[in-house]
C-alpha cells in the first residue's frame, strides 16, 4: 500500500515537472519546476491571507500589491478590476490625489460600437523635432513609450520581448546605455540612448565616433536619439557592467573587450558645458536628420537656467527632455544613490517646466517623464505638470513577468528578466511576453483616455493641473496648478497643437470638439 502510494507521488512528480518544463507561459514555473507552484498559489490566496497576517494591499514598495496586480491582469487581459470599494483612507491620507470628473464627461465607444479602436490609439500632441524642422520629424503613435534599460542589464529574450512587444502596440522602445542588439532589431521602433561609455558609437580609446554612430544608426530602426546625462536612480555616478557579464555577444555590442569591466564614466567626454552640449545635439540631428534629445534627473537648477537661456538666444536646441525621478529604477545601484541624490519625478518636471514657461520654450520642446508613472492616475498627473508622453521602466518588466524579486543587481533573476545565466532566461518566451506587454501599454492608454474623457477632454495632454487636487489628510486640498505654481494654461500644448491634436482624436472620440 505504502508503495503504491509512493510511486503515485513520484509519477504525479514527474508530470508536473514535465508540464512546467515544456509549458511556455510562466517563466518561473520553466525555471522552478515544482517549487514555482508555491509562488502562484501564495499569489491567488494573499489577500486572504493578509488579513491574518501583515501587509495591505498598498504597503509593498517599490510597488504595491495593487499596482502589481493592476498590471499582471493588464496584460495578460484579465478583469483588472477591483471589487467592493477603495481600500485607501481618502480623508486622511495627505497628499492623496484627487481626479476632478467634469458633469458632462465625453462618451467612450464600446467594442462593436462604430469608432471604437482596440488599440486605443494615444499619439503625442507634440511631433518630435518638429519645433526644429529636423528632416526625421514624426509624431510618435503612442503617448506611452518603454524605458531605456539595455541588453546586459536584461537579457536577450526580455530586450526581444520589449521590442516586439513595443512593434505590437506601436509605441517607441529606447535601447538603454548598452547599445542596439540583435534582440533590439525585433521589429519595434528605437530611440537609441547615448550614454557615457558611448557603447555602439565609440572609437577604440572610449571616445565618440561618428563615422561608428552613423553605421549604428543605418542597420536599425532609430527614430530618435537621447543622449543620458544622468537617471534618477543614480545620477551623478558611472556605471560598471562585470567582468562575468562581459560575454562576447555584449563585448561586441558594446565595442569593449572581453571578459574585463565595461565601465561608465559618470560624465560625457564628447561635451563638458551646455554649450559644447548643444554643438553635440545639432552635430547628431544634422548628420542622421533625427530628432535628439536628453534625459537627465534633477539636481543642480543652473544647468536648466542655462539650457533655456542658450536655447532662447542661440538658435540651438534638444528636440526633447525626459526628466527621470529620483524614485526611478536601476540594474544596480548604491543605497544612498537610490534614495537620496535627486529630486522625485513631481518636483523633477515641475522645476524644469516652470523655466521652460518662463523662457517661452515649452511648446518647442517634447516633455517626457519617467519614475513609477506606468499607472493610470500617476501618468495623468505626469500630464497635468506638462509632460507630452511617459516612459514605462519596471512596470514594462512586470508586463513581462518581473515578480519584484528585487534581485537584478545579482544576475539570478528568477523571472529570467534581469539576468544572463541562460537557463533563467529560457524561461522568459519572447512571442507570449511581447503580446503581455503590448495589452499593458494599450491597457494603459484605454484607462488614461477613459479618464481624460472622464475630465471632459479627449486627450490627457489636454488635462491640467485645475484638473487635478490633492488632499491633505486634514480635510484641505489645492488644485495641482497652485501647488507647483503653474500660471493657467501653462501645462496645455498650445494652440495650434491643442486644435491638431482635437482634429486626430475626432476620429475616435466624436464630440471632443465642443467639449474642449
Ligand atoms: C533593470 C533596469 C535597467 C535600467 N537601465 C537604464 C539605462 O540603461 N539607461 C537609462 O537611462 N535608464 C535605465 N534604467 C532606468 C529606467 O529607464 C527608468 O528611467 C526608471 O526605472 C524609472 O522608470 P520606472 O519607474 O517606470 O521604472 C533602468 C532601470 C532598470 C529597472
Ligand atoms: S524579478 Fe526581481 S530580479 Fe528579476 S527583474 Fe524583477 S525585480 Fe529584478
Amino acid at each position: 500500500m505504502l508503495t503504491q502510494s509512493i510511486i503515485i507521488a513520484v509519477v504525479v512528480v514527474v508530470v508536473v515537472v514535465v508540464y512546467d518544463l515544456t509549458q511556455r507561459k510562466h517563466a518561473i514555473l520553466r525555471n522552478f519546476p515544482i517549487i514555482g507552484h508555491f509562488r502562484y498559489i501564495f499569489e491567488a490566496v494573499g489577500p486572504e491571507l493578509r488579513q491574518y497576517i501583515v501587509t495591505s494591499n498598498t504597503e509593498e514598495r517599490p510597488f504595491s500589491r495593487e499596482q502589481r496586480t493592476w498590471i499582471y491582469a493588464s496584460s495578460k487581459k484579465e478583469n483588472n478590476y477591483f471589487g467592493f470599494g477603495t481600500d485607501n483612507d481618502l480623508e486622511l491620507s495627505p497628499n492623496y490625489l484627487i481626479i476632478k470628473q467634469s458633469a458632462f464627461p465625453l462618451i467612450s465607444q464600446h467594442p462593436g460600437q462604430p469608432g471604437y479602436d482596440p488599440k486605443h490609439r494615444l499619439p503625442s500632441a507634440k511631433i518630435l523635432g518638429g519645433y526644429r524642422g529636423r528632416r526625421k520629424a514624426f509624431r510618435p503613435d503612442s503617448s506611452v513609450n518603454i524605458s531605456g534599460m539595455s541588453y546586459g542589464s536584461l537579457s536577450g529574450n526580455a530586450v526581444e520581448a520589449l521590442n516586439r512587444g513595443a512593434k505590437l502596440a506601436n509605441c517607441l522602445q529606447s535601447t538603454g546605455e548598452g547599445g542596439i542588439s540583435l534582440y533590439h532589431k525585433s521589429g519595434g521602433d528605437l530611440v537609441w540612448q547615448i550614454g557615457t561609455g558611448y557603447f555602439g558609437c565609440r572609437d577604440t580609446l572610449g571616445n565618440f565616433s561618428m563615422d561608428r554612430f552613423l553605421e549604428s544608426v543605418a542597420l536599425a530602426r532609430v527614430k530618435a536619439i537621447e543622449i543620458k546625462l544622468s537617471q534618477g536612480a543614480k545620477p551623478g555616478l558611472g556605471g560598471v557592467l562585470p567582468a562575468a557579464k562581459v560575454t562576447r555577444e555584449i563585448s561586441a555590442i558594446r565595442g569593449v573587450p572581453v571578459g574585463k569591466d565595461c565601465i561608465s564614466p559618470s560624465r560625457h567626454t564628447a561635451f563638458g558645458d551646455v554649450d559644447s552640449m548643444l554643438d553635440f545635439v545639432e552635430k547628431l540631428a544634422d548628420a542622421t536628420g533625427l530628432p535628439v534629445g536628453i534625459k537627465s534627473a534633477v539636481g543642480d537648477q543652473r544647468f536648466w537656467q542655462t539650457l533655456t537661456h542658450q536655447m532662447a538666444t542661440t538658435g540651438r536646441g534638444v528636440d526633447f527632455i525626459t526628466i527621470d525621478g529620483g524614485e526611478g529604477g536601476t540594474g544596480a545601484g548604491p543605497l544612498v544613490f537610490t534614495d537620496h541624490v535627486a529630486l522625485p519625478f513631481k518636483q523633477a518636471i515641475a522645476r524644469v517646466y516652470r523655466e521652460f514657461a518662463l523662457a517661452g520654450l515649452k511648446d518647442k520642446v517634447v516633455f517626457v517623464g519617467s519614475g513609477k508613472l506606468g499607472f493610470p492616475e500617476t501618468a495623468l498627473f505626469a500630464f497635468a505638470l506638462g509632460c507630452d508622453m511617459v516612459n514605462v521602466g519596471r512596470e514594462a518588466l512586470m508586463a513581462i513577468g518581473c515578480i519584484q524579486a528585487q534581485r537584478c543587481h545579482t544576475g539570478h533573476c528568477p523571472s529570467g528578466v534581469a539576468t544572463q545565466n541562460k537557463w533563467l532566461m529560457h524561461g522568459l518566451d519572447p512571442t507570449l511576453k511581447s503580446a503581455r506587454l503590448a495589452n499593458y501599454v494599450v491597457t494603459l492608454r484605454k484607462e488614461l483616455l477613459q479618464l481624460s474623457r472622464a475630465c471632459g477632454v479627449c486627450h490627457p495632454a489636454l488635462v491640467d493641473g485645475d484638473h487635478l487636487e490633492v488632499l491633505d489628510g486634514q480635510f484641505g486640498a489645492k488644485t495641482v496648478r497652485s501647488l507647483f505654481h503653474y500660471e493657467a494654461e501653462w501645462a496645455l500644448p498650445s494652440p495650434e497643437d491643442t486644435r491638431e491634436i482635437q482634429r486626430i482624436m475626432q476620429m475616435g472620440c466624436a464630440d471632443a470638439v465642443t467639449n474642449t
